[in-house]
């Protein structure tokens, strides 16, 4: 007896995307990539798994993420991969490795694997669109990076976003801060959530990233990193914020928001979505990372980022309402109904998307009706159509599918002035 072939479907967490539904993924990409190359940013593609150390090293070994979330691997020879959970560290790890001119300012698009208890708005498998810029440490660039995504969120429709904003400080004062921290939270461990009543004195910056309440009530009576900057990191952050307000940026202060990698220092931000669920609304974030080249084996190089969730901008989309007007559209210009049996459909079909038009066509000679039925279906505006009698004639009908004044909606054309005709058609 042979066994049951299984039905397979996608992995917990993980989500097939087809059309139509896809053409809003282009879109987004698409509209993306060209912000990104307004403001000087070039496309960088890396490995979607690279040694263990670079997210171990780079995020920190003890955030959620690498302890808890992250897909590890050892391939046939042993050696031990992780599928990427982010995109900075990967970029940081070819930065290293190719050293190319600064600054530096890449964009990317990525899938990015965690493995989270999947719901609406968090997958194990989601995707990321991202800018990273290594090589200068001017408040400048930290202001391009956050305008670049408040732009781009604007121009694909949403209006209720918000802006929220921090400063990690660096090395020195971040480091006397989280001391002063570690202080006050050992004196109210048994006041802290079950898990971080255990793990508080491994990284208490954790503490503040803590959305439970028993964490918020502790930490709210606690100091703030932002009454600790020392003067360099205030002068840095009050730049980035006076610079945001220049370019009509709104920005809140947020002194909880440490963000879950242990490679940020100084500007940290987020976007959140007001029409999402707070849970899940924040549609993109990102900060500083200035000792990351340096922890992945590189020179002292500076650098700031975001990454934003695709499928949480399209949620957003559709709690807002926005009918994604600026994205791409997907039409069908022609469809080619052949009923001559020969191969003049193939070679016309090739000609008009050479000429640059979308033509789609029927296939298995079909009966006229069947291919008509599919021709109205596919939304195309013109139906061309090659009958025995227009074969016969090195002619073509062409066909206004959108025309109730049948006497006038349809020609007869030479095949050899199909396109001229089409493209006349296409433009009245
Ligand atoms: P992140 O905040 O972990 O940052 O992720 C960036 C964005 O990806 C989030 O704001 C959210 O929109 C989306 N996202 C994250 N996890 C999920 C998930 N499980 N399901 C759906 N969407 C998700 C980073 O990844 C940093 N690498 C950002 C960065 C770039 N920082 C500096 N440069």
């Amino acid at each position: 007896m042979t066994e049951p072939i299984p039905t397979f479907q996608a992995p917990i967490g993980t989500h097939d995307v087809l059309g139509p539904e896809s053409a809003r993924w282009e879109g987004l990409v698409a509209t993306f990539a060209e912000f990104a190359y307004r403001y000087g940013f070039s496309l960088v593609i890396t490995p979607m798994f690279e040694d263990v150390g670079v997210f171990n090293r780079g995020i920190g070994e003890h955030s959620d993420v690498a302890k808890k979330e992250m897909y590890v691997f050892s391939d046939r020879s042993d050696r031990r991969y992780a599928l990427r959970p982010e995109g900075t560290a990967p970029v940081v790890r070819a930065f290293i490795q190719h050293q190319p001119t600064t600054p530096w300012k890449a964009w990317y698009v990525t899938p990015a694997f965690r493995y989270e208890r999947p719901q609406a708005g968090r997958y194990r498998q989601h995707h990321q669109l991202g800018v990273e810029a290594l090589g200068t440490d001017d408040p400048a660039i930290d202001v391009e990076v956050i305008a670049l995504a408040a732009r781009f969120y604007r121009a694909i429709g949403l209006t209720r976003v918000s802006l929220l904003i921090n400063s990690m400080g660096h090395d020195v004062c971040r480091g006397a801060y989280v001391e002063l921290l570690r202080g006050h939270l050992g004196q109210h461990v048994g006041e802290l959530c079950d898990e971080h009543a255990k793990v508080w004195n491994e990284n208490p910056l954790r503490v503040l990233d803590c959305k439970k309440e028993a964490c918020v009530a502790v930490t709210s009576r606690g100091p703030m990193l932002n009454e600790h900057l020392c003067d360099e990191c205030r002068t840095h952050f009050e730049r980035v914020r006076d610079g945001l307000a220049s370019l009509g940026i709104e920005s809140t202060l947020a002194p909880r928001l440490v963000r879950g990698f242990d490679y940020y220092t100084r500007t940290t931000f987020e976007f959140a979505a007001d029409a999402l669920d707070s849970a899940q609304n924040a549609i993109g974030g990102g900060g500083r990372y200035d000792r990351l080249a340096e922890q992945l084996g590189g020179k002292p190089t500076g650098g700031i980022g975001f990454g934003s969730g695709i499928e949480r901008l399209l949620l957003a989309c559709d709690a807002e309402g926005v009918s994604s007007a600026p994205l791409l559209k997907r039409t069908v210009d022609l469809f080619v109904v052949d009923t001559s049996g020969e191969d003049a459909a193939t070679k016309v079909v090739d000609d008009l998307r050479c000429a640059g038009f979308a033509t789609e066509r029927a296939y298995d000679a079909r009966s006229m009706k069947a291919q008509m039925k599919v021709a109205d279906k596919s939304g195309a505006r013109l139906a061309l159509l090659i009958g025995p009698q227009e074969h016969a004639a090195g002619e073509v009908t062409i066909r206004d599918l959108r025309s109730d004044d049948f006497e006038h909606a349809q020609q007869r054309v030479a095949l050899r002035d199909v396109v001229i005709a089409v493209a006349n058609l296409l433009t009245k």
